[in-house]
């Protein structure tokens, strides 16, 4: 039999069928990932809106699934809103203001060395420039320190504590913690920013809340909607190179 293709004889044009919409297909789990880290970014302006009850709910769901040392999960939040929060606001931030001596719970760094204190200084200039303002004017910086009492405007704050008795190790799961944290909300079109500046007032922080001295303060996490308009969203830091971060030994 011969193997020569031969053409098709002519048909009468049959009714073309409606092409099926092919799905574009989905991006692989480590491209969403990449896009919502990239996409993350510590948030200082605010709108007032509040987040749903569900929306909040989902984030911390997402969240419970952080890794702990021997699953203990030291981490607890108090969720404030609302209010709560316009309280808490209000009286941390005159508590501030007046000069009040803070204490944390666990001790700030005791210097940035290095590479620490370069990046540290980048996005610290970052922040400055963006808000026009000018090096070393001192009583500006301390201005925009104070947004930090201010939860700069958003319209909830999770304060984060850990055991006390798990020491060090409960202050890394809340770190871990706070990573999905932030994660979870970008996931969910919320914008936060991480909070170490409350830690540093842990004392009238815990005693506001009634927490007592079984509860370590790590920090705080204000979240809400980000206001987009305003300059302090618009600047993104950077990362140092994986080679500057990882060492690989092999021989
Ligand atoms: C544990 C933790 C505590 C932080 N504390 C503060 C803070 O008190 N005030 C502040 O403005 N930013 C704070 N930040 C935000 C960092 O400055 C920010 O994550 C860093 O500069 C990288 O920028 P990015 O989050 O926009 O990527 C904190 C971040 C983390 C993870």
């Amino acid at each position: 039999m011969s193997m020569e293709h031969r053409q098709p004889a002519a048909r009468a044009a049959a009714p073309v069928a409606p092409v099926a919409p092919v799905a574009p297909a989905a991006p692989a789990d480590d491209e969403v990932l990449e896009r919502l880290w990239r996409e993350r970014y510590s948030c200082r302006a605010f709108l007032p809106d509040p987040v749903p009850r569900e929306t909040i709910t989902r984030l911390l769901t997402l969240a419970q699934r952080t890794a702990s040392w021997c699953n203990s999960q030291p981490w607890q939040l108090a969720i404030l809103s609302g209010a709560a929060l316009e309280r808490f606001r209000t009286a941390l931030y005159a508590h501030v203001a007046a000069q009040a001596e803070g204490a944390s719970d666990f001790p700030f760094p005791r210097e940035y060395q290095g590479s620490a204190l370069a990046r540290r200084r980048e996005s610290g200039f970052q922040l400055y420039d963006t808000l026009k303002i000018v090096r070393g004017d001192k009583a500006a910086y301390r201005q925009q320190m104070l947004e930090n009492f201010r939860l700069f405007g958003a319209p909830h704050v999770a304060i984060i504590t850990s055991d006390e008795a798990l020491g060090v190790y409960g202050a890394v799961d809340c770190g871990a913690y706070v990573s999905s944290f932030l994660l979870a909300a970008q996931a969910l079109g919320v914008a936060t920013i991480a909070q170490a500046a409350l830690a540093g007032y842990a004392g009238f922080v815990k005693a506001h809340l009634g927490l007592g001295p079984d509860r370590s303060m790590v920090c705080g996490i204000s979240f809400g909607y980000a206001d987009r308009a305003h300059p302090v969203n618009s600047y993104r830091t950077s990362r140092a190179a994986v080679t500057e971060a990882a060492t690989f030994l092999e021989n």
